[in-house]
């Protein structure tokens, strides 16, 4: 059974690769914050995995608010984490590890993958020839930690004392940050609904044909930011905006007017 997590891809690639190798239902995280799913029954024996992208040094605030309300009606035997991270892993592993504690699991093995890293509001991401030999490095990677979870290791990563100290200096600003007044769009926007169908906790409604956020605050996870008509202050004019392959796979209307594709 492993439950993910997506922005941008990477880590629903991630879940996708994991579940191959392991088998088991595959579970989006959004599906179960939106449908108010959050029990559970996990087969004896079965692994129990949490597959998300890292925020800041810590989780997104969407998978807190799902590890903070599931249960599962007989706990895990062994409850992994494999979180994706574009540059530093900090002390994510450690901050999930604490928050499992509160739901009173234990957490028996946290993984890190060095993914694309896909924050445009703060950097170019990595173009898809820069980031294919990552994705290569991390397709092999994937298949390690299956093995490791099958041997059910019991390895945590991202939780060393320096890892710790940059994930507290590094993670509370994450809620100061993700903030969606800034968000906007460009005349490219053709009205198509797509940006706020995929937001996971509903932040964008179409009102009178155009994306309008409507939280205050959102996960800050670039998923509607996948289509160039979607703009942040002037962070985000001109840059490129990194989605995995997994989601390139359709062509999306506003292509026609020269904004990026956002399926
Ligand atoms: C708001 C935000 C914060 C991020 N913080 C970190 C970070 O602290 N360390 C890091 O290495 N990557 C960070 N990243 C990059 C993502 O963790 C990375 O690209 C991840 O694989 C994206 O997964 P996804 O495609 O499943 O959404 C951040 C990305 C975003 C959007
Ligand atoms: S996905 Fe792009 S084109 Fe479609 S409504 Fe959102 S901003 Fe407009
Ligand atoms: S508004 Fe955009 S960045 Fe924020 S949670 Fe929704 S899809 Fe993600």
């Amino acid at each position: 059974m492993t439950f993910y997590f997506t922005g941008t891809g990477n880590s629903y690639a991630a879940a996708i690769k994991l579940q191959q190798n392991l088998h088991g239902d595959l579970i989006s995280i959004t599906d179960c914050v939106q449908n108010g799913e959050f029990v559970f029954a996990p087969a004896d024996d079965e692994p129990v995995g949490i597959v998300c992208p890292i925020y800041y040094g810590g989780l997104p605030s969407i998978v807190n608010e799902f590890l903070e309300k599931v249960q599962f009606e007989n706990a895990p035997s062994y409850l992994f984490g494999v979180l994706t991270y574009g540059g530093m892993m900090m002390g994510a592993g450690w901050r999930l590890e604490q928050k499992v504690k509160k739901a009173g699991l234990q957490l028996s093995a946290v993984f890190g993958v060095k993914m694309p890293a896909n924050f445009a509001i703060l950097y170019e991401p990595p173009h898809e020839d820069a980031a294919k030999p990552i994705l290569e490095a991390s397709e092999k990677r994937l298949d390690v930690i299956a093995e490791k979870i099958r041997d059910r290791e019991c390895v945590k990563e991202g939780a060393g004392i320096a890892e710790i100290a940059l994930s507290t200096a590094n993670y509370p600003t994450y809620d100061r940050s993700r903030v969606t007044a800034p968000f906007y769009v460009n005349d490219k926007c053709v009205s198509c609904g797509v940006c706020a169908r995929r937001c996971p906790v509903k932040a964008i409604e179409m009102v009178d044909g155009k994306p309008t956020w409507v939280l205050e605050k959102c996960v800050f996870c670039m998923s509607c930011v996948r289509c160039g008509a979607i703009q942040y202050g002037n962070k985000l004019e001109g840059r490129y905006r990194y989605r995995h392959p997994v989601f390139r796979k359709k062509k999306h209307c506003c292509k026609k007017k020269d904004t990026a594709e956002v399926e």
